[in-house]
């Protein structure tokens, strides 16, 4: 059966209140399935793991086919991938492992939420790496690309970060040509997945990518994320594990004492639900960017921060803009005092992002961000709101 948009709000148990969810860049709602399934393993499934009683292998197995799912959902192999807290906590796992030498350099990125900045400066400090800082300006359409990264690669360059969709700009980077130039030079590449994750489909081999995350609660699922490290890249991993327990797989390695159990056996509930979705997803997904994008490309006073093009090739529906005249957070509260409509002001935790490359006021930028299952109307309803509140 293809993917029915229509009926994927049916999917949703919050999607019935009176509420439009328009911060799914912040955080998605959960399919009714994997809410069951969570509530299945706590009822009657929940001992601890690694245990050969009946229902010690009845969680062993379920919490296995979580890992599986993940696994296979990125195209990585199971020993590719570690489930863990959040893109946060298992960023600054890798950067606690990871081994670099003395004055090796490394390249981070001034486009990023914090996540895939802090762990790496942690990580300079404990190794004494030498930190270089990539920003793309506004004749670059504010993207990273191979053109403004090459300047900074050199031979000492060990490591780069940067993020494969901004959570503010909604504009897409092709990892694919920057991985290249990264392996050029022979460094490594660290991708933060997690604005891109709840739109298309990640392939993490097909990326050419060294380190990939992303967080399931932004796809449909639980707080609980998912980190890739290619088996080649794992080379430069040292294992954080106990001294008696396996050193094997990237979740020996960096796992601890294995993660959320109720939340990792609920994954295949999501990659069941995805399974072959995206291309009507991004279809989908391109109507609603379109509505919202015309109405703001039509107002000399509003600035859209990111492509303002439509083209779901370049964009996923993460729409960040200011209005002259107007902060962020009072443009937030009005439109919440005439409707039921959910978004959200501020930097999104890339403040590195909204205070030096683009200059903005403490309040940041208004941001919608859309997923498959808000409706046209709502996107139009929305449009209706902001033409109210706006001078
Ligand atoms: C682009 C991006 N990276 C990382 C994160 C942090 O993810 P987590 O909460 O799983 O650490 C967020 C959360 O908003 C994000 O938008």
């Amino acid at each position: 059966m293809p993917f029915d948009i229509t009926k994927s709000r049916e999917r949703f148990p919050a999607l019935r209140q009176d509420q439009v969810f328009l911060d799914n860049a912040g955080g998605s709602q959960a399919l009714g399935d994997v809410i069951d399934s969570m509530t299945a393993y706590l009822s009657k499934t929940n001992v601890q793991l690694g245990a050969s009683y009946h229902t010690g292998t009845q969680s062993n197995t379920k919490y296995e086919e979580g890992y599986q799912a993940a696994a296979r959902y990125i195209n990585a192999g199971r020993d590719e991938i570690v489930i863990g807290a959040s893109t946060t906590q298992l960023f600054m796992n890798l950067a606690s492992a990871l081994q670099f030498k003395e004055g090796d350099e490394i390249i981070l990125s001034k486009m990023e939420h914090e996540t895939n900045v802090k762990p790496w400066l942690f990580m300079a400090e404990r190794l004494k790496l030498k930190v270089k800082w990539w920003v793309s300006s506004k004749e670059d359409g504010l993207k990273l690309t191979p053109k403004n990264l090459k300047p900074l690669l050199s031979p000492d360059v060990k490591f780069v970060a940067c993020t494969h969709v901004s959570n503010i700009l909604g504009s897409i980077h092709d990892v694919r040509a920057i991985a290249d130039v990264v392996h050029e030079a022979g460094a490594l590449l660290c991708v933060d997945g997690v604005s891109f994750a709840p739109h298309r489909q990640i392939d993490v081999k097909a990326f050419g990518v060294d380190f990939y995350s992303f967080s399931w609660y932004k796809v449909y699922g639980p707080h609980v994320a998912v980190l890739y490290a290619s088996h080649s890249a794992q080379k430069y991993v040292k294992p954080l594990a106990h001294f008696f327990n396996p050193t094997e797989t990237l979740e020996d390695k960096l796992g601890f004492a294995a993660s959320n159990y109720e939340c990792v056996q609920s994954i295949p509930q999501i990659t069941k639900y995805l399974d072959g979705a995206f291309n009507a997803i991004t279809e989908h997904e391109g109507k609603l960017q379109k509505i919202l994008l015309d109405f703001l490309n039509s107002r000399s006073d509003i600035t859209i921060l990111g492509s303002n093009s439509p083209d779901s090739r370049h964009r996923v529906p993460t729409i960040s803009f200011t209005v002259k005249g107007v902060n962020s957070k009072q443009l937030v509260a009005e439109a919440e005092k005439i409707s039921n409509y959910g978004f959200r002001w501020g930097h999104f935790y890339s403040k590195r992002l909204c205070d030096e490359v683009l200059g903005l006021e403490p309040q940041g930028v208004t941001r919608v961000s859309m997923v498959h299952y808000n409706t046209e109307d709502e996107i139009h309803g929305l449009v209706e709101i902001l033409k109210k509140i706006m001078p």
